[in-house]
């Protein structure tokens, strides 16, 4: 008996180094065959599981220093490089050829869904962000067209907002950390947008007890994402994490219950012959993504809940977290500023702040594409390889030549790291000096929206709010001061990026 399972123990050991020794001739034979070399290696001291580099990425991160420590390895070894993470083959490239690749050219070959879906799925569901193929253009094209009616019409519905936002700012020079305002504006419009309720984060006196539960327990909800997203393979040592998926279910029904209320509402105005569009909505804005999505899906509560949570998570904090960053930088800049203010000033009194008109601000556009090159809020994107593909560089001494990913290779892409590249931008990468962006052609060397087919679908309504928002204030403002001993950005990874020190600023309309 104890020779058979030893005999058996045996052969198992042989045949998996036997499976393991085939893999690596088939890699091997395939790379030769398509001319690729070895790829340029990160130095690990842990050679199996890469675990060093993740001590260091925490390290890093715990002190508000991450895409510094990816600047500095992209510095040592080229812009891609192949590293460990969790035993599994994960590259790093701020190339903008090698991300043109991956995001556009063999789009096909990579998806999102297996870096996303494990840890985000219990919350997000199935949605732009969690799925790939089918599922995920199905998402796509039920999301497009409501951001593109929304892009033209809904800057009524953010002024109301705008108008609260600025009533808690002091017009004596005195300081505020304005961050937590900014987050708070945009958390209400995205709100109301997507679900039709403003989280009244900036008027609590008309704030709902229940909306405000509900975006507590989503922020509750993303903490325990980021979770798993840094467990990720050893998720299973922690065990699944039963506190949090109550609260995704808790989540989950609150949602549900703003559903099941459209719902309703939309079958009682069809009983009347009504047209829901019709009724009278005490919200100013004109296109509610949960009342089309309604429209659509009358049946489908859960694909309706999915959509709105993945929408709702790219939402909630991107646009609020840019426009504090770039109160951060114009406070830093007085020049700056002063061209905001000049441009602003030339705005004929009649000139309705409309999407086709904010575009028009050269200046005003320029100072939101350097904020975004400089301070980007998600600054990378991750992508799993599905099948075999060939990238053109990576490899070789010189990281010129192609390399090979196999599936289940992931790829991190670094539009931080792209976007201040001396080799693009020049030796003032560093600084915000929105006048190179007036000039700036549009072009993979600079991509905050990401490019190919999984680019933001929300970018111009990003853009326009963004635009409108600073027009607003450099009507509102004359001074803009930096009130922080700190200079520089500390960064604070939650699942976006924003300013560990807040944005300590003062206003003055002196
Ligand atoms: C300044 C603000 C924003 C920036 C910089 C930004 C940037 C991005 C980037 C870089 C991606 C690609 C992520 C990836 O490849 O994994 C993305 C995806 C996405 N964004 Fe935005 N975004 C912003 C605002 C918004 C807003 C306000 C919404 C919704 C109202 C939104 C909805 C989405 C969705 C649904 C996706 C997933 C697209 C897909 O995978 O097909 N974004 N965004």
């Amino acid at each position: 008996m104890a020779n058979t399972f030893f005999t058996l123990f045996l052969s198992s050991i042989v045949l998996s180094l036997i499976y393991w020794l085939w893999t690596k001739v088939l890699i091997w034979s395939a790379r030769s065959k398509a001319g690729c070399s070895s790829p340029v290696k990160y130095k690990h001291l842990d050679p199996i599981f890469g675990f060093d580099l993740l001590t260091k990425k925490i390290k890093y991160t715990k002190a508000g220093k991450l895409l510094a420590l990816d600047e500095e390895l992209f510095a040592e070894y080229g812009k891609t490089l192949h590293t460990l993470f969790f035993g599994r083959n994960h590259w790093m490239t701020m190339d903008p050829l090698m991300i043109q690749t991956v995001a556009a050219t063999h789009a096909d070959k990579f998806g999102s869904a297996p870096s996303n879906r494990k840890p985000a799925g219990p919350l997000l569901g199935d949605g732009a962000f969690t799925t790939d193929g089918h599922i995920w253009k199905r998402s796509r094209e039920l999301l497009q067209p409501v951001f593109s009616w929304s892009q033209v019409s809904q800057l009524s519905g953010l002024e109301t907002h705008l108008k609260r936002f600025l009533e808690r700012i002091p017009r004596d020079g005195s300081t505020i950390d304005i961050q937590p305002l900014t987050q708070g504006l945009f958390l209400d419009s995205s709100m109301e947008f997507i679900f039709g309720k403003s989280s009244g984060s900036l008027s609590p006196s008309e704030q709902t007890i229940e909306a405000k539960q509900f975006s507590e327990d989503f922020d509750e909800g993303l903490r325990g994402m980021r979770k798993n997203y840094m467990t990720d393979k050893i998720s299973w040592l922690v065990g699944p994490d039963k506190k949090w998926l109550a609260q995704c279910a808790k989540i989950h029904a609150t949602l549900e219950g703003y559903i099941d209320e459209e719902i309703e509402l939309q079958k009682r105005s069809k009983m009347l012959g009504q047209s829901i569009d019709t009724i009278e909505e005490p919200s100013a804005y004109k296109h509610i993504l949960l009342r089309e999505l309604v429209k659509k899906y009358p049946d489908n509560k859960t694909l309706i809940r999915n959509e709105l949570m993945n929408v709702f998570f790219a939402a909630r904090d991107s646009v609020g977290t840019v426009t504090s960053s770039m109160l951060f930088l114009l406070a830093r800049s007085p020049e700056s500023w002063e061209k905001v203010r000049k441009e602003v000033a030339a705005i004929a009194p009649e000139q309705e702040l409309t999407f086709e008109f904010l575009k028009t601000l050269k200046y005003v556009q320029a100072v939101i594409d350097e904020t975004l090159r400089l301070i980007h809020p998600v600054d990378r994107a991750w992508r799993t390889c599905l099948s075999t593909c060939i990238l053109p560089r990576g490899g070789g001494n010189s990281g010129n030549d192609p390399i090979l990913l196999q599936p289940g290779d992931q790829i991190e892409l670094l539009y931080g790291c792209m976007h201040k590249d001396k080799d693009i931008w020049g030796d003032d990468a560093s600084e915000f000096n929105p006048d190179r962006m007036v000039r700036f052609k549009h072009s993979w060397k600079f991509i905050p929206f990401s490019g190919g087919r999984r680019t933001c679908p929300a970018q111009q309504n990003a853009y326009t709010d963004m635009a409108y928002f600073l027009v607003r204030m450099a009507q509102e403002f004359k001074t803009i001061q930096n009130r922080d001993d700190c200079l520089e950005y500390v960064e604070e990874y939650v699942m976006t990026k924003s300013s560990r020190n807040g944005v300590k600023v003062a206003l003055s309309v002196e």
